[in-house]
C-alpha cells in the first residue's frame, strides 16, 4: 500500500507538498501539481476518505433527508435506500430534519462540503430555489419539490378515493377523514381524494374533516371530539397509519366497537399496522419499492454526466384487516 512518503519520493517533492495537492490548500505550481498527481495515479495511492473525496471529487456517500424519524414509515423507507446504495458500494447517511428549512439547509451545505455525491429528500418545505446551489443529483421522494426535480411518489389522490369507496362498499354511511398537515402535498392530495368521494353526498358535513397532523396523539384527540360530537359517524379514513392507530385508540375511549360500530382505514402500510388490536386496514404504499426506486434513480444520475428529470408514481394497494372486516379475518 503506497504511502504519502512514496508519492513524495517519486514526485521529488516534500510530503507537505503532496498534502497540499491532495487537500487543495496552499500554493503549488502547475508543474509540481502535475508530477504529484501522476505519482499518485502511478502508485494508486489513495489517502483517507476526506482526502480521497477532495482529490477524486466524489465521496461515494449519499444522504437521505426525512422529516420525522419517529414515524415508522421513514425507517422502512431508509432500509430500502441503504440496501440499494450499499449494493453500489455507496455509504449512506440519514438526516432527520423536522421539515425545518434551516436544518435542511445546514445539512445540505455541510454534506456538500463533504462531497456528498447525491441527495434523496423527503421534504414539504424545501423549494427548488433552495437547491439551486447543489451541484449533485437530487431525487425528491414521497413528496414532490418541483416538476424540475426527479421524484418518486404514489397515487395519493386515487388511492384515497379507493379507500372511501371501500368503506362505502362495506356499509359505511357517514364517513369522516383525519387529514395530514395541509402544507404537505400528499396529505392535501389524500384529502382531495376523500372529498372527491363524499362532497356530493347529502350527509356530508365539512366538520367530518379534522386534522391529525400525521401524528398519533393529535389524531386520537381529534377523533375523540369528532366521534363525541358526531356519533352517527360509522367510517373513518385516516391519511396515514399512525393517525389510523390514534383513531382505534379514540374509538375504544368513547366506547365505539371497531369494526361493528366504526370501520377504520389508514394509509401507508407500515408493518406495525398488522400488529395493532384490531389490526389496521390500510392503503399500503410499496414502501420498500419507492425507496429502492429513488435510490436506483439517484445511482444512475450520479454515474451519468447528463440526466433528465425522472417522475415515477407507484400504486398503493388495499390491505383488509380487522378494523373493517366484521367477524374478523
Ligand atoms: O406517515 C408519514 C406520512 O408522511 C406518510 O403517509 C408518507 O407518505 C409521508 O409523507
Amino acid at each position: 500500500m503506497a504511502t504519502i512518503r512514496d508519492v513524495a519520493e517519486l514526485a521529488k517533492v516534500s510530503t507537505a507538498t503532496v498534502s497540499r495537492v491532495i487537500n487543495s490548500n496552499g500554493y503549488v505550481n502547475d508543474g509540481t501539481k502535475k508530477r504529484v498527481k501522476e505519482a499518485i495515479e502511478q502508485l494508486n495511492y489513495l489517502p483517507n476518505d476526506v482526502a480521497r473525496s477532495l482529490f477524486k471529487g466524489q465521496s461515494k456517500m449519499i444522504a437521505l433527508f426525512v422529516p420525522d424519524i419517529t414515524n415508522p414509515f421513514f425507517p422502512e423507507l431508509a432500509r430500502a435506500i441503504e440496501d440499494v446504495t450499499n449494493r453500489h458500494d455507496y455509504t449512506f447517511v440519514l438526516c432527520n430534519t423536522d421539515n425545518d428549512i434551516d436544518k435542511q439547509m445546514d445539512y445540505l451545505n455541510a454534506l456538500q462540503q463533504k462531497s456528498a455525491d447525491g441527495f434523496i429528500i423527503v421534504s414539504s418545505s424545501l423549494r427548488e430555489e433552495d437547491l439551486q446551489h447543489i451541484q449533485v443529483p437530487i431525487v425528491a421522494l414521497d413528496r414532490i419539490i418541483s416538476p424540475d426535480i426527479s421524484s418518486v411518489t404514489v397515487n395519493n389522490r386515487s388511492g384515497s378515493v379507493q379507500a372511501v369507496q371501500y368503506l362505502k362498499s362495506i356499509g359505511c354511511t357517514r364517513i369522516a377523514h383525519i387529514a395530514g398537515p395541509e402544507h404537505v402535498d400528499n396529505a392535501a392530495l389524500r384529502l382531495r381524494g376523500y372529498l372527491d368521494e363524499v362532497k356530493h353526498e347529502d350527509w356530508f358535513n365539512s366538520d367530518y374533516v379534522v386534522s391529525g397532523a400525521y401524528n398519533f396523539d393529535v389524531a386520537r384527540e381529534a377523533a375523540i371530539k369528532l366521534l363525541t360530537n358526531y356519533p352517527e359517524i360509522n367510517g373513518i379514513f385516516a391519511g396515514n397509519d399512525l393517525m389510523g392507530a390514534g383513531v382505534l385508540n379514540a374509538a375504544a375511549s368513547v366506547g365505539k366497537k371497531v369494526p361493528d360500530d366504526l370501520a377504520v382505514a389508514g394509509f401507508d402500510g407500515i408493518a406495525i399496522g398488522g400488529t395493532l388490536t384490531p389490526t389496521l386496514t390500510t392503503m399500503a404504499q410499496p414502501i420498500y419499492d419507492i425507496g429502492a426506486k429513488a435510490a436506483e434513480i439517484l445511482m444512475t444520475q450520479i454515474q451519468s454526466a447528463e440526466y433528465g428529470v425522472a417522475a415515477e408514481e407507484l400504486t398503493v394497494r388495499l390491505i383488509e384487516r380487522q378494523s373493517t372486516l366484521k367477524g374478523g379475518v
